[in-house]
């Protein structure tokens, strides 16, 4: 995690392995993850809680902006514009010698709760 620069949202990789009834499968997600210390990082699950698109980084106005009805994000991830519900999902993450593991999840979108799918 040290090539993460702090105080700037990068997306990454997560590469993980899914079982799709007999057979595993390479599945990749775009994750978005915030380092705001050496030591401490948030990461955001990739999916508008709208409905469901993929949202950038716009690093000049400090959002998270999704282009497909135009929610607007902080950088805690708090709506700051357009119709999102809620805030971006955080996923649950541990630092162990230097790597930053991520636990993936998803949940419903359109929901003003949070609810893991
Ligand atoms: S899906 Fe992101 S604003 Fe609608």
């Amino acid at each position: 995690m040290g090539d993460l620069p702090i105080g700037e949202p990068t997306q990454r990789d997560l590469v993980m392995t899914v079982t799709d009834g007999y057979m595993e499968v390479a599945a990749v997600k775009g994750i978005w993850a915030l380092r705001r210390t050496t030591s401490e990082v948030t990461v955001y699950s990739p999916i508008c809680t709208h409905l469901g698109c993929g949202f950038r980084w716009d690093g000049g106005a400090r959002r998270f902006k999704c282009p497909c009805h135009g929610s607007e994000f902080d950088p805690d991830g708090k709506v700051v514009g357009g119709p999102a519900p809620r805030p971006l999902d955080r996923l649950p993450v541990k630092i162990e010698n230097g790597h930053l593991l991520v636990q993936y999840k998803e949940f419903k979108s359109g929901t003003t709760r949070q609810i893991e799918i």
